[in-house]
């Protein structure tokens, strides 16, 4: 009886998800030009993508953002190295870097937008990942994450049940909501508040400095 009426999920550890060819492909060519527009996400901007895995969604983030700076990170050191060779291939201008959501391995501050396209929601401990990824915007930052809807139409069966502990980053505030995504920014009190997070295409708080790893 107590299991039914748990508020958050269970601590589930990872379990990887299969390479789709179709759901690949859907993701580079529909989902990523789709949420760009639906969110007016900003260009230029350091880009982080949490669980980038194979790299498919990088190529297709460069194309729309045309960010300053693109950044793919995931834990799984195997993926990295196909990821690695995708970049390539396509000649797409991304970092790699093999760590772990919960504890990136980047300074404060580092990205002007962190996007996960679902990682958060089949960790364990993803309070701690709201966490890092809090830090490691810049203030007025976005988060671009799917909704819970996104990830039962795309996982219904692994989705039940999981919700991203949103409690654990009181700093992220609700933005913009396109369909099946939100962009949540790190801060209140900017100018440009309840409105587009950054009017022109461009963000004023890129600092365009090299990005700061930790050793
Ligand atoms: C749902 S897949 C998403 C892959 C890719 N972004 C996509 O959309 O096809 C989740 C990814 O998160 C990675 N992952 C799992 N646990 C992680 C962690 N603790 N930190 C970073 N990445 C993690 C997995 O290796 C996997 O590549």
């Amino acid at each position: 009886m107590a299991a039914r009426h748990q508020t958050s999920p269970p601590e589930r550890p990872y379990q990887p998800f299969p390479d789709v060819a179709r759901r690949n492909f859907m993701q580079r060519h529909v989902e990523i030009p789709l949420m760009t527009r639906a969110l007016g996400l900003p260009r230029g901007g350091r880009v982080l993508e949490i669980g980038c895995g194979r790299g498919v969604g990088l190529g297709a983030l460069s194309a729309a953002l045309r960010p300053s700076l693109l950044v793919g990170l995931d834990v799984d050191a195997a993926l990295l190295a196909e990821a690695r060779r995708r970049l390539a291939l396509e000649r797409v201008p991304a970092r790699i870097e093999l760590g772990d959501a919960r504890a990136l391995p980047f300074g404060d501050a580092s990205f002007d937008l962190v996007i996960d396209f679902g990682t958060c929601y089949h960790i364990a401990g993803a309070s701690a990942a709201l966490r890092q990824i809090v830090r490691v915007l810049a203030p007025g930052g976005l988060f671009v994450s799917e909704t819970v809807s996104s990830q039962l139409l795309s996982h219904p069966w692994r989705t039940r049940g999981r919700r991203l502990p949103w409690g654990s980053a009181p700093e992220l505030s609700v933005v913009r909501r396109g369909i099946l995504w939100k962009a949540r920014r790190r801060g209140a009190g900017y100018p440009w508040d309840g409105q587009l997070p950054v009017p022109d295409g461009e963000m004023p708080h890129a600092a365009r400095n090299d990005l700061r790893v930790r050793s």
